[in-house]
C-alpha cells in the first residue's frame, strides 16, 4: 500500500472536503456537522505560513495536515503548529496518519528550523494521542471545557514535542577539528 505525501491543490478541496466531513474526524477536531464546501474551500485557500499537505492512496486524497509557522513573526518563528490532522473514516488505521506526521515533523526538524511544534488534541481522543506520542510529543497541560461536541464539553490537551538534538555537526567538527577560518569567516562548504 504505497502512501505518497504532497502539498495541497485546489482541485484537492473536494476531497478533503469529504475528509473533514467525516463523523469521525468532526468528533477529534473543531469541524462541524453539514459544512459546506465553500467553507472548507475558503478554511483551505494559501495563507503565508500555512503548509497544507495531502495523503494519497491510488490516486485518491485520503488524508490533510496542517502545520502553521509564524515565518514574520521574529520571537516566534521556531515554534510551529499541527492545526489539523486528519484521515479519511473509511480509511483509518491503515497508516496514512502516520506518514503525515511523518511529513510534518520532518519538515518542521529539517527544513524550517522549527524547534517546538505545539497542537491540541481533545483528551479522550486515544488514537491520536497515541500517534504524536510515537513522535516524542508530551502532553504539557490540559484546558478544561475548551470545545463543546455532541452536547458536552471537552477538555483539551496541549502537546508540545521539543526537537530532537542534533549534535553530528558539533561532533564531526570536534573529530576533524574546527574548519579553518578565511577572512574571519568560517570557509564555506
Ligand atoms: C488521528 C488520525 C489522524 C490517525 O490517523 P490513522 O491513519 O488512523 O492512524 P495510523 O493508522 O497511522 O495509526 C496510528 C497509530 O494509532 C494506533 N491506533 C489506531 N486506533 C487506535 C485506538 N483506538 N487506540 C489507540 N491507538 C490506536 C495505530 O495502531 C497506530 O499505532 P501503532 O503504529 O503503534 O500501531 C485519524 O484517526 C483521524 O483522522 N481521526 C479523526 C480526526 C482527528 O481526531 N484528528 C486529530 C485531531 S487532534
Amino acid at each position: 500500500m504505497e502512501i505518497t505525501i504532497r502539498h495541497l491543490k485546489a482541485e484537492d478541496s473536494e476531497a478533503v472536503h469529504q475528509i473533514l466531513s467525516g463523523e469521525q474526524v468532526i468528533w477529534g477536531t473543531m469541524r462541524l456537522p453539514y459544512d459546506s464546501l465553500d467553507n472548507t474551500r475558503r478554511r483551505l485557500e494559501p495563507s503565508p505560513g500555512t503548509i497544507q499537505l495531502v495523503a494519497v492512496l491510488q490516486g485518491e486524497v485520503v488524508g490533510f495536515a496542517e502545520l502553521i509557522t509564524y515565518p514574520n513573526v521574529p520571537r516566534h518563528r521556531h515554534v510551529g503548529e499541527l492545526n489539523l490532522i486528519a484521515v479519511r473514516d473509511d480509511m483509518s488505521g491503515k497508516g496514512i496518519g502516520h506518514k503525515l506526521m511523518e511529513a510534518v515533523v520532518e519538515l518542521a526538524d529539517q527544513w524550517y528550523q522549527i524547534t517546538k511544534l505545539n497542537l491540541l488534541v481533545w483528551q479522550d481522543n486515544v488514537t491520536a494521542i497515541h500517534l504524536y506520542r510515537q513522535f516524542g510529543f508530551v502532553v504539557e497541560g490540559t484546558i478544561t471545557d475548551y470545545a463543546f461536541r455532541q452536547g458536552t464539553y471537552v477538555d483539551a490537551h496541549i502537546m508540545g514535542r521539543a526537537r530532537p538534538q542534533k549534535n553530528q555537526k558539533r561532533q564531526s567538527q570536534q573529530e576533524f577539528g574546527a574548519r579553518t577560518p578565511v577572512n574571519g569567516l568560517a570557509t564555506a562548504i
